[in-house]
């Protein structure tokens, strides 16, 4: 009798732990289902909000020109030249230099570029919350928007670090590059002039700063030589917009081919 009841204690105690088994087992295969269900609800919202500017006529052999981390000093002489050649460009503003040079940022506005947001503070998204990214970049936004009366609709993430969630979580319309100068890395002329000669190709949104005097002299030697060439110098709303095409928020847009649209990634 003794025996028995010892067996059949030992056959519970092995019945509930091979329950308690199955339970964690089962815990482990929805946790993975839970976690990629969460990252894609967070995902959808924006990528649903389109960005419609109208067919901007321009034409099939177009470069966008984009100019950061200014105003600077030398950015009034880059104002002169475009005007000179009647060449458009994007200059992604730093808020708090913006807030400090308000008459060279309206003066490039009124001359007929695109004001984008280079955030306030050149904040690095990837060492940020997103409580502060998002304050840092309405922050810029306020700023443009005071001294252009035009709120921005483009964003350029700082060094370009932004990851997959946060472009999905801030409401932004951005803007990277197909081409970067390096002129960050090497300030000089005849090599940042080289970089953009031998990148510029239909559809192509080229990274300077202006910022920097090697940049200023190599982006106006090259103007008039890609002007020669037939390409159009223009805005980076206006390259996306090519042939009517949408943008969408929450997509890093590189390029804009005539006969594919905006192409990101
Ligand atoms: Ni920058």
């Amino acid at each position: 009798m003794r025996r028995t009841e010892l067996c059949s204690d030992l056959y519970m105690k092995k019945a509930n732990k091979k329950r308690m088994n199955k339970i964690l087992e089962e815990i482990l295969i929805i946790i993975p289902f839970v976690l990629v269900l969460c990252i894609l609800s967070r995902c959808i919202p924006n990528g649903t909000v389109r960005l419609n500017i109208g067919e901007s006529g321009i034409s099939e052999k177009a470069i966008a020109l984009t100019f950061d981390d200014g105003p600077s000093g030398y950015t009034e002489e880059l104002l002169d030249g475009l005007a000179l050649y009647e060449a458009r460009a994007t200059f992604f503003v730093i808020g708090s230099k913006a807030e400090k040079n308000p008459e060279i940022v309206k003066r490039a506005y009124d001359d007929g570029h695109l004001i984008g947001n280079h955030t306030y503070s050149h904040i690095d998204f990837y060492k940020s919350t997103l409580t502060e990214i998002e304050e840092n970049i309405t922050k810029g936004s306020d700023v443009i928007e005071e001294i252009t009366g035009s709120r921005p609709l483009f964003l350029r993430a700082p060094y370009g670090n932004v990851n997959f969630i946060q472009l999905k979580q801030l409401d932004s319309f951005f803007v990277h590059w197909s081409t970067s100068t390096y002129d960050w890395f090497k300030e000089e002329e005849d090599y940042i002039y080289k970089r953009i000669m031998k990148e510029a190709k239909d559809g192509a949104i080229i990274l300077m700063h202006d910022t920097r005097e090697a940049t200023i002299k190599a982006v106006l030697r090259a103007i008039p030589e890609l002007q020669e060439q037939g390409y159009e110098l223009v805005r980076v709303d206006e390259l996306l917009s090519r042939n009517g095409a949408k943008i969408k928020m929450g997509v890093p847009y590189r390029s804009c081919k005539y006969d594919r649209g905006a192409v990101a990634f």
